[in-house]
């Protein structure tokens, strides 16, 4: 069955390893036969949640920002993939951001509470080599958006090692993987 697939992307840096993974991932997944919106953090400013509640009134968020475009892609989305760089073993502040204002659709009764009614997957960037590094986003997205909102994981993929010296996204087989996982998508 044809998905539509929501991308979005924490790091500040377009071109480096996250947004090209990322892209390669798009690529899997249109050949799939999905459709996909990249909705990018590098390109599009979105504040921190301000705790004004709003959104539970008026029935939508008040900040005017990125989040604006991409509110109805989160609601009819079948899958969100969050692509994120790993910093202070964790997720990046953009990315942090991105899903506390996810919040307004959560009080709005449009993001399914412990129903399979959206899928996840997941694509971090590390610079160590050692895949502990990524423990901590890991239990943070199996525990929130999986126990907590019960979304599936279709997949997650682990790069690690871009600050290696001569480190190559294509040559280490990442590219590939992201390409992989994109098709993998049923
Ligand atoms: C502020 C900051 C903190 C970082 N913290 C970590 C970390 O805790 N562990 C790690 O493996 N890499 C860390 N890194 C390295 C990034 O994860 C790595 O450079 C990654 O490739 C960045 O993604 P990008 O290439 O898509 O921008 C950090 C980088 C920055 C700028």
């Amino acid at each position: 069955m044809a998905k539509h697939i929501v991308v979005v992307t924490g790091s500040p840096r377009t071109g480096k390893n996250t947004d090209r993974a990322a892209d390669a991932f798009v690529q899997g997944a249109q050949q799939a036969g999905h459709t996909v919106y990249k909705f990018s953090l590098a390109q599009h400013r979105v504040g921190g949640c301000i705790h004004c509640m709003q959104c539970g009134k008026q029935g939508y968020c008040v900040q005017k920002d990125g989040m604006e475009e991409v509110y109805p892609q989160i609601e009819k989305a079948d899958l969100i993939l969050f692509a994120t760089p790993i910093y202070f073993w964790h997720i990046t502040a953009q990315m942090k951001a991105f899903i506390d204002r996810l919040y307004a659709l959560y009080t709005m009764g449009r993001f399914p509470k412990n129903e399979t009614g959206k899928e996840m997957g997941l694509l971090l960037v590390a610079g160590d080599s050692d895949p502990s590094v990524a423990q901590e986003p890991l239990s943070f997205f199996e525990n929130v958006f999986g126990k907590r909102l019960g979304w599936q994981n279709k997949g997650t993929l682990l790069i690690t090692g871009t600050s290696r010296a001569g480190f190559d996204l294509e040559q280490e087989g990442f590219l590939q993987k992201a390409f992989d996982l994109g098709a993998s998508i049923q």
